[in-house]
């Protein structure tokens, strides 16, 4: 099969901006001092920056210790662009242990592969690589992230197939792969877990547990490499106002179920 190259924006119009930040920030805020970052997690963290030759901000990694300042004070460090960040929380072992629970590296020029060690942080929830130079595939061991619920990692060049594996992620809730390399089908295990999508590079048809999808309100799906028939069930996303389909490779007829899109105003 030709390798087919595209883009598919699929928006589930319900999340806002300012409802996104609401879930990078999570639950991040504790106030405990004292508390110390799990060893391993904290040499993962040492060794993964010092690959990528970048370090830490002078407001966190206080005294060596990665989780301190505004890693675990209640500063949001997305919206006062702190990069690279993280989050942690230092809620475990009775106010005495700290989690990563939030990783930013956000354009800095980060290249290569993503690293084994950033499959030992098994309580983050918040993963955010977008805009660097990260190449190869997503492995299985995504799969390990099982807390995760906002993933982006648009703007690289990572290539492969999607792994089956982003099934595993049950709490998942925002994934942006936009403007990478992939390449096969979107995994169907997607259809019943994410609430906003936003991807490109896949390719083949829409997968039939996508017509779980039915609170989205806008699809951005032009100039892709979708095939097949249009599918039926999208007369079931009765939350639709938008749908943007051109320039794709779709056979067949618009669905009469179509007809019962009344939100829609723009086809
Ligand atoms: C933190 O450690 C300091 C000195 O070791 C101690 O005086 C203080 O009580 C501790 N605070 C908490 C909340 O445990
Ligand atoms: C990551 O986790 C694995 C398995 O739990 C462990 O063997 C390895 O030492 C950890 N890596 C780091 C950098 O701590
Ligand atoms: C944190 O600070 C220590 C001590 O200065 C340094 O060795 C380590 O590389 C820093 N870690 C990060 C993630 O910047
Ligand atoms: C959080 O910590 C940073 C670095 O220590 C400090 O500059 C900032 O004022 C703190 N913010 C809050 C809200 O405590
Ligand atoms: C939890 O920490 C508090 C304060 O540091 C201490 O008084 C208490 O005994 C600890 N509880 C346990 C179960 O370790
Ligand atoms: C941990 O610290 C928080 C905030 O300081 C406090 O509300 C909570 O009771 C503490 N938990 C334990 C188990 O000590
Ligand atoms: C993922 O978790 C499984 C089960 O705990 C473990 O065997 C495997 O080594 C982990 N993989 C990675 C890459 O961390
Ligand atoms: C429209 O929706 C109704 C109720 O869900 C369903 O019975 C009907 O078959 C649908 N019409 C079409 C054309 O799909």
């Amino acid at each position: 099969m030709a390798a087919v190259r595209w883009r598919v924006a699929i928006f589930l119009g319900v999340f806002a901006a300012s409802q996104l930040v609401d879930i990078h920030i999570g639950h991040a805020q504790t106030t405990t001092t004292n508390a110390t970052t799990d060893p391993s997690e904290a040499r993962a963290l040492n060794r993964m920056f010092e690959r990528w030759e970048i370090s830490a901000t002078d407001s966190w990694n206080i005294s060596g210790e990665v989780c301190s300042g505004v890693a675990t004070n209640a500063t949001n460090v997305e919206t006062n662009n702190i990069n690279p960040s993280i989050k942690c929380d230092c809620s475990y072992d009775n106010n005495s242990t700290c989690h990563i629970i939030l990783l930013r590296v956000y354009d800095l020029n980060v290249a290569g592969p993503l690293p084994d060690e950033l499959w030992n942080f098994t309580y983050l929830s918040n993963l955010i690589l977008d805009k660097n130079y990260l190449t190869g595939p997503i492995p299985a061991a995504i799969g390990n992230l099982s807390r995760m619920q906002y993933l982006s990692i648009g703007h690289n060049a990572l290539s492969g197939p999607l792994p089956r594996e982003l099934g595993l992620l049950t709490d998942l809730r925002f994934l942006a792969f936009g403007t990478n390399s992939f390449s096969g089908p979107l995994p169907s295990e997607l259809g019943s877990l994410t609430r906003y999508i936003d991807s490109s590079g896949v390719s083949g048809p829409i997968p039939a547990s996508f017509a779980n999808l039915r609170n989205l309100e806008r699809v951005w799906a032009s100039d892709n490499g979708f095939t097949g028939p249009i599918p039926d069930f999208i007369g079931s996303w009765s939350s639709l106002t938008l749908l943007k389909f051109q320039g794709n490779s779709f056979v067949g007829p618009i669905p009469a179920s179509f007809s019962n899109l009344s939100l829609l105003n723009d086809l």
